[in-house]
């Protein structure tokens, strides 16, 4: 077998293409599930995977599965992969460098002369971005058993329309209760994916091998008070939907701050008023509250301390609530055979590099539910993700596609 030579600048190339399509002006990427920007690149990922030989299928809820045979085809297959949907906003690496990268590993040691023993299956996961129905992961949610295909079918986007309008727009075929894999479907799934916060570029590492991923949660509140005219309506008694809302924001910053848990991140992401007019008293608001911790206890103790200033808030203020907790999911704890095949890969290609936590979530946080997982990380400039200056060096890249080909590789001879 020849060295593993990744084609760096083959790689930036296909990043950079693949950043032209979106439904914003570049260099703004915004891909949001299903949109045309979403179905163009999906087609432009599949192009890709054809071309290096792989063979394609997809299921009901559009999860794309690439598979490079092995020469024991009814072994477990070793499985890679990550997501290609964007939120609005975004930049060109959050997710991209997990399956491009994932191509070009596999690219990589097909020249090589490599024969994998395992099949090596590269997945590009639907709606990893809770843009659309508020949820985070969808594909693997339904892939890992966690979502039920009643719940999925029930979701629907903020115009009202549900899966099954988007599935149909996204050209998916066959029933959600078949998207489901048994446990042990795949003997590991190892995730290649931009760090996101700052802490390998500030210690000068190269790598970063992920341990566990933090315990992730999504609220919803819609609010709803009385609207008005905003000259002729006076301050006493005034039900005002956005003041609420903003008390409750503080409220989230506040019961985080003082819980004592020094990972635990809240954050009101969504805000958004009714009627939006600058003469008129917001009547409507809605709120989407994101809260994680690595603590699941201490999650757990601040999801309803939450709710429970929430309502008063709202009972004070006399306004209907309707509070929605779309997500609560555990952490997930990675295999430690695996993190240590990645940690002896990075030692053997002299790579520095460090054992660390996750603190976004990734489709690996539901992978774990039904195979062995880690995560290959990448440092990331200023640890800036979900912006459109997010940026990784074609170097960084390049190692940490380095060291995903080696790790499939080790993997599918096992
Ligand atoms: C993933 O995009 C996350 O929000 O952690
Ligand atoms: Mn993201
Ligand atoms: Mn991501």
């Amino acid at each position: 077998m020849k060295p593993v030579q990744v084609n760096i600048a083959r790689l930036q190339n296909e990043i950079d293409e693949l950043a032209l399509i979106t439904e914003a002006v570049p260099p703004v990427v915004t891909r949001v599930l299903f949109s045309d920007a979403d179905l163009r690149s999906r087609a432009f990922v599949k192009k890709l995977c054809r071309e290096a030989g792989l063979v394609l299928r997809e299921d009901a809820v559009g999860n794309i599965f690439a598979r490079w045979e092995g020469a024991e085809k009814n072994l477990p297959a070793i499985a890679t992969g990550s997501h290609i949907d964007a939120i609005p906003n975004a930049g060109k690496y959050d997710g991209v460098v997990g399956v491009l990268g994932a191509i070009e590993a596999i690219r990589a040691l097909k020249n090589s002369g490599f024969q994998p023993k395992r099949s090596i299956e590269l997945i590009i996961f639907t709606a990893e971005e809770p843009t659309r129905f508020g949820i985070g992961c969808l594909g693997s949610r339904l892939l890992g058993g966690i979502l039920t295909p009643t719940k999925a079918a029930s979701l629907h986007d903020r115009d009202g329309k549900d899966l099954e309008f988007w599935l149909k727009r996204g050209g998916c075929k066959g029933r959600l209760d078949s998207v489901k894999l048994p446990k042990n479907f795949y003997s590991a799934f190892v995730e290649l994916h931009i760090e996101q916060g700052p802490v390998l570029e500030r210690e000068k590492k190269s790598i970063g091998v992920v341990e566990k991923i933090a315990a992730p949660s999504t609220l919803s509140l819609q609010l709803t008070g009385v609207g008005g005219h905003a000259g002729a309506t006076l301050m006493p008694g005034r039900r005002d939907a956005l003041l609420t809302g903003a008390e409750i924001a503080l409220a989230v910053e506040k019961a985080v701050l003082t819980s004592r848990s020094p990972d635990m991140v809240g954050t009101t992401g969504i805000f958004k008023i009714e009627p939006d007019a600058v003469n008129s008293i917001p009547c409507r608001a809605l709120l989407e509250i994101d809260l994680r911790d690595t603590n699941l206890a201490a999650r757990n103790m601040a999801l309803p301390k939450i709710e429970k200033l929430a309502r008063e808030i709202c009972a004070r203020r006399k306004i209907k609530m309707r509070f929605e907790r779309l997500n609560a999911d555990p952490p997930a704890i990675c295999n430690a055979p695996l993190v240590q095949t990645v940690s002896g890969i990075c030692r053997k290609l002299d790579v520095s590099c460090k054992k660390m936590i996750s603190r976004a979530y990734h489709d690996s946080l539901f992978m774990a539910r039904i195979c062995p997982v880690t995560m290959i990380f990448i440092p990331c400039r200023d640890g800036v993700s979900h912006r459109p200056d997010e940026y990784s060096s074609p170097e960084q890249i390049a190692k940490g596609t380095r060291v995903l080909a080696e790790t499939l590789a080790a993997a599918a001879v096992r």
